[in-house]
């Protein structure tokens, strides 16, 4: 896969589901996201909501449906290799940073520019 541009033109989900112990925690997720479109996933604390975006990201593995990255299936695909950046609440986040430089860490990690990181993260 090609994730060199790091463009995104299409996030499909279709019938996406998760169990952990016999506790199906999604169940029949679907969802189309097109480019440049902002998503707010609203819903009481333990419905799945964190679990959903782990899955896209790939840390956490579905156990049903299917994921398509503009047209591509992406369940096999591991995190690594996704290009998707997650923002984690609370624990994950360096407490001596802006809400702004805590997004701008994962582009600098990963080597982009001052300019075009600051450019990117202010945006999301
Ligand atoms: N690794 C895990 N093992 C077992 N149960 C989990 C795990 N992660 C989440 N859950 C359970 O899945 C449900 C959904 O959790 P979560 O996705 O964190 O919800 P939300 O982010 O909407 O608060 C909850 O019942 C939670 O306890
Ligand atoms: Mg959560």
């Amino acid at each position: 896969m090609d994730r060199g541009n790091h463009a995104i033109k299409g996030i499909s989900l279709q019938q996406i589901k998760k169990v952990y112990h016999d506790n199906v925690v999604v169940e029949s997720v679907d969802l189309e996201l097109a480019e440049g479109q902002f998503l707010c996933l609203l819903g009481p604390s333990g419905s799945g909501k964190t679990t959903l975006l782990r899955m896209i990201a790939g840390l956490v593995k579905p156990d049903g449906g299917r994921m398509l990255l503009n047209g591509e299936d992406i369940v096999s695909v591991p995190a690594n290799k996704r290009n998707f950046g997650m923002v984690f609440q609370q624990y994950a986040l360096f407490p001596h940073m802006t809400v702004w430089d805590n997004v701008a860490y994962g582009l600098k990690a990963r080597g982009e520019k001052a300019r075009s990181s600051r450019r990117r993260s202010k945006s999301t």
